[in-house]
């Protein structure tokens, strides 16, 4: 890092139709931050970069749902994403978004020079239309039959039963999801970013130049690069974007993906006016993006290929780690299937409690893997690793000092070879720490800070100061002393990973400024220091608040099942006779009670123009049985009696079942002659 003056570092931008959750948190903006914390931490100059991505088809969708604008979406999440980043201690520079005027200003000057230095090829197609609604479908916008499965209600750009991507105009039998019409095919000019005239550069700078970059990463770049690269559409023939700046492409708008990584920049732009270009363009500037697996295509070909054809010295990313994603007990997060732990929401339902989260996804983050997140695995870590092991130690060194010395640190007498030990051993650290997050690993460095806190515990059950106290009191001054440093070592290194409850440690320390260098040096609490009050810096968490999370993802399994209701398959033909052996006809319940020891049954004396008969049925949970007598019911009069729990039933009464498993009797519409038949 020596070579740089300063590092840029940049953060996916968020699409702005929805909450951020837990696997972006994981993937993408707790590494950044406890990076960029890290770094400014050691004095470099380091500015981070954050904003929504609000341009894409899936924002018109859902606008076109609700009956709002695009605008109004945006508007709406751009707010929750940005007050929940900042509540979670996201430490931006600037978060602002891609609908700004800065924004829309510097992609329309990006497209308008790569057009006029010749860098795009421009190409008709057949695309698919809606008449009706007078506009080009985008692939979202066209669903119909997956070639491939045959599954219904495949969507252009992907079939979500069988997983392949499409394209809409393969689908069979494509409707509009606008308008519901049949789309007929219209020609329609787009400007293509030629990615094959930059693939030598790209091999080079990638395969050559980043051999150190994570093997996901890597791995990824060089199967794109040797498939071979395409030209690449940049415009779009959709009314929400930024429009196409050149004459003739009217109702056409940059690409979401062509605009959005421009976005980094305008953000730069909209933090330093005036100095943003030394961020982008000087080549002491180093510029990290972190993304998730699924945006890699776009930060290490697609917006590297449009930085060199614009040429102007614009920077390449030095390094892009991307994480692998973060699932949800067992299943992958889904934004459409509410199948998430909101950001929002969690800083609700666990008010205070950011660092755990933090400290939760970055204990568990998709670095290598894919990984699962647990509510169990959740409360797990907090209480026997943060309370227990971080927690615990910090209180019993404040404590302890309150208790023998008025809470003043004590001036220690010359150290001992386990004190000296175990500094050294925390010293030791330091570097350990550092080499993890400046090659992100972070998941290794959070292990690694927290060993100073096992060191501190095992250092206060060698030494024993409660006990020594009955003896040697000078002693004891010098033990709480390496205690306290070992604390004021934790405010340091926690700082990146867990910054409220750093800084509250630093309240109680008297520490005024947090710096990387101090730690492992022997005063970072020097002697005669007041300390706070002591206060626990974490608390355990309960089974109930733990069971509520679980619950509610419950409901939204089963709200998905319900949502997902079909009715089932018709069944095979039946030829008419065999229909008509079937006597169907309609009783007048006379009597109705439970069956006893069985739950689910009802037993009726029914009415049925012959005389009366027995029927059991198993609907006992839906019905009371006095509500039944004088109803009229339907049921198959020819069955062969069958006996249950003890009666002997003759026949069967119709009901049906609804999606959620509830079964409804089926009535005449008005009264009926007992014994008629139904046909
Ligand atoms: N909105 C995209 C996503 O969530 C990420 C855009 S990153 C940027 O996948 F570079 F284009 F901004
Ligand atoms: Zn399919």
């Amino acid at each position: 890092m020596a070579q740089y003056k300063r590092t840029l570092i940049t953060t996916a931008l968020p699409y702005a139709n929805g909450p951020v959750h837990i696997g972006h948190l994981a993937g993408v903006y707790i590494p950044a931050d406890i990076y960029a914390r890290y770094l400014r931490m050691c004095g470099h100059e380091v500015t981070l970069v954050g904003g929504s991505d609000e341009h894409g088809v899936p924002i018109t969708i859902k606008a076109k749902k609700e009956g709002v604008t695009p605008q109004d979406i945006v508007d709406r999440y751009h707010k929750i994403i940005k007050d929940s980043f900042e509540e979670l201690g996201i430490s931006f520079d600037v978060y602002s978004r891609t609908t700004s005027q800065i924004h829309s200003e510097t992609a329309s000057e990006f497209f308008k020079r790569l057009y006029d230095n010749g860098q795009f090829v421009e190409r008709t197609s057949m695309q698919l239309y809606d008449e009706k609604a007078d506009q080009f479908l985008a692939d979202r916008y066209v669903t119909g039959e997956c070639p491939h499965c045959h599954a219904q209600g495949a969507y252009g750009d992907q079939c979500e039963a069988c997983g392949s991507s499409l394209n809409a105009t393969d689908l069979i039998n494509p409707r509009s999801a606008i308008t519901g019409n049949i789309p007929v095919l219209r020609e329609t000019k787009h400007w293509f970013l030629p990615l094959d005239r930059w693939e030598p550069k790209l091999r080079e700078w990638i395969l050559e130049g980043h051999k150190e970059w994570k093997t996901n990463v890597y791995g990824q770049c060089k199967s794109w690069l040797d498939l071979g690269l395409q030209p690449r559409a940049v415009s779009r023939d959709l009314d929400w974007g930024v429009p196409v700046p050149v004459e003739g492409a009217d109702g056409k708008v940059l690409y979401v993906w062509f605009d959005a990584p421009i976005g980094y920049i305008s953000n730069t732009k909209e933090l330093y006016p005036e100095a943003w270009e030394k961020w982008w363009k000087d080549p002491e500037t180093r510029i990290i993006n972190f993304i998730g697996k699924d945006n890699i295509v776009f930060h290490c070909i697609v917006f590297p290929a449009m930085l060199m054809a614009y040429g102007d010295n614009y920077q390449l990313p030095d390094n892009v780690p991307a994480n692998e994603f973060l699932n949800l007990e067992g299943n992958k997060i889904s934004t459409s299937r509410n199948w998430a732990v909101w950001l929002h929401e969690y800083l609700k339902d666990f008010p205070g409690k950011q660092d755990v989260l933090r400290y939760v996804l970055t204990a568990n983050a998709p670095e290598t893997k894919d990984n699962d997140f647990t509510w169990h695995d959740f409360q797990q870590r907090n209480n026997s690793e943060l309370v227990a092991i971080a927690g615990n130690f910090v209180n019993r060194a404040v404590v302890l000092t309150h208790k023998y010395f008025q809470g003043i640190v004590p001036a220690p007498a010359a150290l001992d070879d386990i004190d000296k030990d175990v500094m050294g051993q925390v010293a030791a650290l330091k570097g350990k720490i550092a080499d993890a997050i400046e090659t992100f690993h972070f998941r290794d460095a959070l292990k690694e800070v927290m060993n100073i806190a096992r060191l501190g515990n095992k250092y206060l059950q060698e030494t024993e100061p409660w006990k020594v106290a009955k003896t040697d009191m000078e002693r004891v001054k010098t033990i709480l002393y390496v205690a306290l440093q070992i604390c004021g070592d934790m405010a340091v290194a926690f700082e990146p990973f867990m910054p409220f409850s750093a800084h509250r440690l630093a309240d109680m320390l008297d520490i005024k400024k947090l710096d990387w260098n101090v730690l492992g040096s022997d005063d970072i609490v020097p002697a005669g220091t007041q300390l706070a009050p002591a206060s626990l810096l974490f608390e355990k968490i309960e089974d109930d608040a733990i069971e509520a999370q679980i619950k509610r993802l419950k409901d939204t399994e089963e709200a998905n099942r319900l949502a997902a209701w079909q009715p089932a398959p018709q069944k095979e033909d039946v030829d008419f006779d065999t229909f008509m052996k079937c006597d169907l006809r309609v009783g007048t319940v006379l009597e109705c009670e439970r069956v006893p020891k069985a739950d689910k049954l009802l037993k009726f004396i029914i009415e049925d123009g012959m005389g009366t008969r027995t029927i059991v049925s198993g609907i006992a949970k839906y019905y009371r049985p006095e509500e039944l007598v004088g109803k009229q019911l339907c049921f198959i009069a020819n069955l062969p009696p069958r006996k249950l729990k003890g009666v002997v039933s003759q026949g069967m009464i119709l009901s049906a079942e609804n999606p959620d498993g509830t079964l409804c009797l089926i009535s005449p519409s008005g009264p009926v002659q007992p014994g008629s038949q139904i046909g």
